[in-house]
């Protein structure tokens, strides 16, 4: 991990990014070294190195799972994973990111299905040959109990699975490790489908809200804004109201039009 002792020191007047650099450390992407300053994340120290993300990175905020990133240390044989976007490089770190790994899943109509353990086998026969060797879990860069929530769906604890596998960000790196081939976060996908159509109750302000688009509410501001002009569209955006610094979960802006 970067240290205090790894921040850039200026050893000239000059300007930072013009004075030469004490802080950087060797990576290799992809088998090529790239010398980066020590506290870039992993995905700011490929673009240092002159790449353009294009696949591979989407939030930068650690939510969607396009960064998913693999990589050893020197004198370990230990596969390291982690997101890019999230991760701080570490010397001779070898690394390469895994834009995306095919698995397999399923096509079903959520209305036609049973919240059951049944279902889940029936679209992901696999889930049986899990053998509760615990990679999955010691893969995820969530930290997420991977192994439980697929015991719990193997269990038909749908609500269970649903729940532990909840702040999954579906980067499949538990897919790419499992000896038993399971597609781990399509399966906890469906546990939470599963939850919010059969097992939960209905939440009454989401049934009143889409009562309201039903009723055409939304139709007459919706056509404004399709209609409006790139100079309208930004004059609109600067000066919406914004939600003030540690306003409760009640607020609500004023102007009530698009609401
Ligand atoms: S890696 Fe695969 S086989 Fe191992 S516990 Fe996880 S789901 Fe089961
Ligand atoms: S459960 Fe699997 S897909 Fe979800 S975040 Fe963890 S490793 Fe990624
Ligand atoms: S870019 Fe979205 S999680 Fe890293």
């Amino acid at each position: 991990m970067a240290t205090a002792e790894q921040k850039p020191v200026q050893t000239t007047n000059l300007p930072l990014y013009l004075a030469e650099r004490t802080d950087l450390v060797p990576i290799f992407i992809m088998g090529k070294r790239y010398d980066v300053p020590s506290t870039l994340t992993i995905q700011k120290a490929f673009e240092y190195a002159g790449y353009q993300l294009i696949r591979s990175c989407g939030c930068r905020g650690g939510i969607c799972g396009a960064c998913a990133t693999v990589y050893r240390l020197p004198d370990s044989p230990k596969i390291h994973v982690g997101l890019a976007c999230q991760t701080v490089v570490q010397p001779s770190m070898y690394l390469a990111m895994v834009p995306f790994f095919p698995a397999n899943r399923a096509v079903y109509d959520l209305d036609e299905i049973e919240p059951d353990v049944k279902t889940l086998l029936k679209h992901y026969p696999e889930l049986a040959k899990c053998m509760g060797c615990n990679t999955c879990t010691k893969s995820c860069p969530m930290d997420l109990p991977v192994m439980e929530y697929i015991s719990a769906a193997l269990r038909g604890e749908i609500e269970k699975a649903a729940e532990l596998s909840f702040p999954c960000v579906m980067c499949g790196i538990c897919t790419s490790r499992c000896p038993a081939e399971l597609a781990q976060y399509h399966i906890g996908m469906l546990c939470r489908r599963l939850t919010g159509r059969y097992i939960n109750p209905a939440a009454e302000h989401v049934k009143a809200q889409i009562a309201r688009i039903e009723s055409g509410r939304f139709e007459g501001p919706l056509r404004k804004l399709m209609a409006a002009d790139l100079q309208t569209l930004r004059k609109l955006y600067v000066d919406r109201e914004m939600e003030p610094h540690g306003a409760d979960e009640m607020w609500e802006p004023q102007e009530k039009e698009f609401l």
